[in-house]
């Protein structure tokens, strides 16, 4: 056979044998092909969310809280500590259990609240939620847990103990501890701070749901903590509200809360501001013995700043110890801000601190807050519907709020400590 015969032909034997290897090779890579769509499709999600729920394990828990950062206490410390749960060291009580006063074998000192379980069960979810919230976040403005025990019906909570009570006990009441406006002041903003933390700078979003001065404690030095965390909430970031059904304490309650169950950072910024104001002036929010223009506290204080005569809502013994008017009338400004009835208009926390801390000026005049005059209280009573008085819709631009009186507007600088 001639050479180029051979060259560019092969025989019949090695054809058969491409032709094999290439069939072998295009059934490996359709079989490489077919496994990597169904790791693609099938195999992969399972793996990642194996991972996803690994790292959620690792990381802040929204259910469990870090348990890791408390101690356990078995039911007999604590009842030897509160020397049996004696009456004469009660602190307080509520809605949902007593708090006693406590010593431990260390020295240390201690207040526990012993929840009643109930047949309702809401002693329970208000242990559990407590336990969860304090074991997530800690700050110097917020109560701090030490510890609980949950012995067969028994739930309990260990706190530090807070040496000046809570704030009621000393600005409502005749008490026989004054605080200076430096001190309330200092209150004031200490709670503002605490809630900062929990809105904005916490890794988690909470509402706390109910401040109020009863649920303000005050150190050995009256710096203020935020505590009573039963009704607090997490709060998804992507959620505009949550509707959980409604609680808290009335005169605190946001109105859009009150009226439509709308839960927002906003409704603790209302209460913030009810807050403030008693703070200021030494009374509750609503006090009936008053005369009626004087009842509901932020009604009246609105009242007097459209006379321009707000200053006069200062508690006189406070006017006597002296005051810094213009350190005064700040804070009135940055309280009929919380007091806006659309949330939406209430400044966040973090702007709230800034304003009291004057590192911005205030910002717009306050629109009238929404007051639920008798009638309307009424009204709201029967049909749950919002007069469309108390919640309007919002000023779309600056030229709808109400004119600030002369007075009320601090000169620039004018309140640099
Ligand atoms: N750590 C504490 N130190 C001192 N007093 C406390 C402490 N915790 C609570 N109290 C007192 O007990 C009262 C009720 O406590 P709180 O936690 O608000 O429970 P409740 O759910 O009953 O409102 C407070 O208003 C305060 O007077
Ligand atoms: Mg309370």
């Amino acid at each position: 056979m001639p050479r180029h015969s051979l060259e560019g032909f092969s025989s019949p034997g090695s054809t058969g044998k491409a032709l094999s290897f290439l069939f072998i090779s295009s059934a490996v890579i359709l079989v490489i092909m077919v496994l990597l769509v169904l790791f693609w499709k099938c195999i992969k999600p399972k793996i990642l969310s194996l991972k996803k729920v690994k790292s959620t394990k690792n990381g802040p828990d929204y259910f469990s809280g870090n348990l890791r950062t408390i101690s356990y206490f078995d039911y007999c410390t604590l009842k030897r500590a509160t020397r049996d749960f004696d009456t004469k060291n009660q602190l307080g009580g509520g809605g949902f259990g007593q708090v006693y006063k406590g010593k431990l074998v260390d020295g240390r000192m201690i207040a526990v609240k012993q929840l009643s379980l109930g047949s309702s069960q809401q002693g329970e979810s208000e242990f559990l939620a407590e336990v969860r919230m304090l074991t997530s976040i800690q700050h110097k403005n917020l109560v701090h847990l030490i510890g609980c025990c949950s012995e067969g019906a028994q739930r309990l909570l260990v706190y530090e103990y807070m040496k000046n009570g809570s704030l009621d006990s000393i600005i409502y009441e005749n008490s026989e501890t004054f605080l200076n406006w430096k001190i309330r002041f200092q209150i004031i903003l200490g709670i503002a701070r605490g809630l900062q933390y929990l809105h904005e700078d916490s890794n988690l979003r909470i509402v706390h749901r109910d401040i109020k001065a009863s649920n303000i404690l005050l150190d050995d030095k009256f710096r203020p903590k935020i505590s009573d965390f039963g009704l607090a909430r997490f709060f998804p970031e992507d959620q505009a509200y949550l509707s959980t059904g409604v609680a808290g304490t009335l005169g605190y309650t946001a109105p859009e809360y009150a009226i439509r169950g709308e839960l927002s950072e906003k409704a603790d910024i209302y209460s913030f501001g009810v807050l403030a104001i008693e703070i200021i002036s030494s009374r509750k929010n609503t006090d009936l013995s008053l005369p009626t223009e004087m009842q509901y506290l932020p009604e009246y204080a609105w009242k007097l700043f459209e006379r321009s005569s707000v200053i006069d809502l200062v508690d006189p013994k406070l006017r006597t110890d002296g005051i810094v008017e213009k350190d005064v009338l700040q804070v009135c400004h940055v309280a009929f801000l919380c007091l806006q009835p659309h949330p939406s208009l209430r400044p966040p926390m973090s702007e709230i601190v800034a304003m009291l801390t004057c590192k911005i000026e205030p910002m717009a005049a306050p629109v009238k807050p929404a007051f639920l005059g008798r009638k309307h209280r009424i009204d709201i009573s029967l049909s749950l519907e919002p007069p469309s008085e108390i919640l309007s819709s919002p000023p779309q631009s600056n030229s709808t709020f109400s004119p600030l009186p002369n007075r009320f507007s601090p000169p620039r600088d004018a309140f640099k400590r």
